[in-house]
């Protein structure tokens, strides 16, 4: 399954990202702001309990975040950017890391790190990557995470391909989608098009 976040910020925002003008840093913070943007849509189902409390005026229920806790999994080297915003709205999540490129040639993805939440199988787990192009990342690093243990798991994405997502509903049809945009295509290289190019080298400003 699919959401795609239309809300006009987002939309306003993933244009400016697109915009091959904008520098590193206000690309950086776009990212993050369109990822707090994303994670409002991603966490709509977390579980409330209504909890007593007073206010300064009176005693009464109130909804709680209640329910599983949650991990936040970002794929390195782009994902960090996304956790790193949507920590600040769930400071209680654990965050874990998933090292891993595409190789140039093959467009294969490569591991060659992971730390996780021990207790990751009792977490609703977010894993977050600004690009899904061919899905071989997404896909590969889902599979590792069920591997560990973990059985609610939704991915953020701030762009994705068709061939991606179709990956992902191929090899995982019980993970969400989440993303901004779904773009046309890829292109020979395996690049999103129209996209907004490498998001790593431009979140970190490196080629
Ligand atoms: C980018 C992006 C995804 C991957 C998407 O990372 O952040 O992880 O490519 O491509 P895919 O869907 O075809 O697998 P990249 O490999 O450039 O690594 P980096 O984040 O370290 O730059
Ligand atoms: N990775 C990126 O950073 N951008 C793309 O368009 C495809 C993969």
């Amino acid at each position: 399954m699919v959401t795609t976040v239309s809300h006009p910020l987002v939309q306003h925002k993933l244009s400016l990202m697109r915009d091959v003008r904008t520098g590193v840093k206000e690309f950086r913070e776009l990212a993050g702001e369109v990822s707090l943007l994303l994670a409002y849509e991603a966490m709509r189902d977390l579980d409330l309990t209504p909890e007593r409390l007073s206010t300064p005026i009176e005693e009464g229920e109130f909804p709680m975040l209640s329910g599983k806790k949650l991990a936040l999994v970002a794929i390195l080297r782009a994902g960090l950017v996304m956790t790193d915003a949507i920590v600040s709205l769930v400071p209680a999540a654990k965050v874990g890391h998933i090292g891993m490129y595409r190789d140039p040639g093959s467009l294969l993805p490569v591991a060659y790190y992971n730390k996780l939440p021990a207790d990751i199988a009792e977490r609703r787990v977010f894993l977050t990557d600004p690009m899904l192009a061919t899905g071989g990342s997404a896909s590969a690093a889902i599979t590792l995470l069920k591997d560990a243990g973990a059985q609610s798991i939704k991915l953020m994405t701030i762009l994705s391909a068709p061939e991606g997502i179709a990956v992902i509903e191929r090899d995982h049809p019980d993970v969400e989608i989440v993303t901004a945009a779904v773009d046309p295509r890829l292109n020979d290289h395996g690049y999103i098009v129209p996209g907004l190019g490498d998001a790593g080298d431009r979140i970190y400003g490196t080629k």
